[in-house]
């Protein structure tokens, strides 16, 4: 979620207006995904990296996500949307810690939809701990380091066993992707749009899907090897 800044600058507003529309967006683009047939849909919130901008914006960009759970939560409680996390939540003031847990808690049994938030999250910072959680199991006796795999590694990471993405787009324009599940987006398709954040609409996403529908997903595989009939 690219853009918020350029979006408030744009219309000599404070970098902070461009924020409270992105909530907006945010809450718009997590019933369109349901709407599309998304079955888990994870948006980058708040990256490790993010700390280090001036310390009046973070205050506010924790303040607007306190105000989003808070709003919420029973939202997801009603349309029955399972709510999680990746990122180091440990880290994040408290009181948007208990938020994040009690929605957590309270959508948990949600089998349908999932919106995850990556809140504090990085794919290096990540890969550490994953890493680090791994080692221990090895050394408790519960793995064994002979048998690691990417199946079993990739269960260490914050999204475990959940499903690798399909799709991943960016907005604004940018042609990066600053440290965002690398790992599980190995083989997954790159949509870049110009469209900032607080401007992204239904309209897009299902743009973007089309577009995702349209690509071959070969996995290392020929073209021929996909669909032999097709030669
Ligand atoms: C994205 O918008 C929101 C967060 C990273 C929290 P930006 O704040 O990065 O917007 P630009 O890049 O300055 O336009
Ligand atoms: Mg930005």
């Amino acid at each position: 979620m690219d853009g918020n800044g350029r979006w408030a600058k744009q219309r000599g507003l404070p970098r902070m207006e461009g924020h409270r529309r992105g909530v907006e967006t945010v809450r718009t683009i997590t019933f369109a995904a349901r709407d599309l047939g998304v079955k888990r849909l994870t948006l980058y919130a708040f990256s490790v990296e993010n700390w280090k901008r001036p310390q009046d914006e973070v205050g506010a960009l924790m303040g607007l996500l306190e105000f989003y759970l808070k709003k919420e939560l029973d939202t997801f409680v009603r349309d029955k949307v399972r709510f999680e996390t990746i990122g180091q939540t440990q880290d994040m003031p408290a009181s948007i810690r208990n938020l994040l847990e009690i929605t957590v808690e309270k959508t948990k049994h949600f089998t349908e939809y999932t919106l995850v938030l990556a809140l504090n999250y990085g794919s290096r910072t990540e890969m550490v701990d994953a890493t680090k959680a791994y080692t221990q199991a090895v050394i408790s006796g519960k793995e064994d380091l002979a048998q690691l795999s990417w199946p079993i590694l990739s269960k260490y990471l914050y999204t475990q066993s959940s499903a690798d993405p399909d799709l991943v787009i960016r907005t604004s324009g940018e042609t990066r992707i600053s440290n965002f599940l690398l790992m599980q987006a190995a083989y997954a398709e790159f949509i870049f749009t110009p469209v900032l954040w607080p401007d992204f609409t239904k309209a897009n996403l299902a743009e973007a899907i089309t577009e995702y529908t349209k690509r071959e997903r070969r996995f290392g595989l020929t073209s021929e090897q996909l669909s032999p009939k097709a030669q």
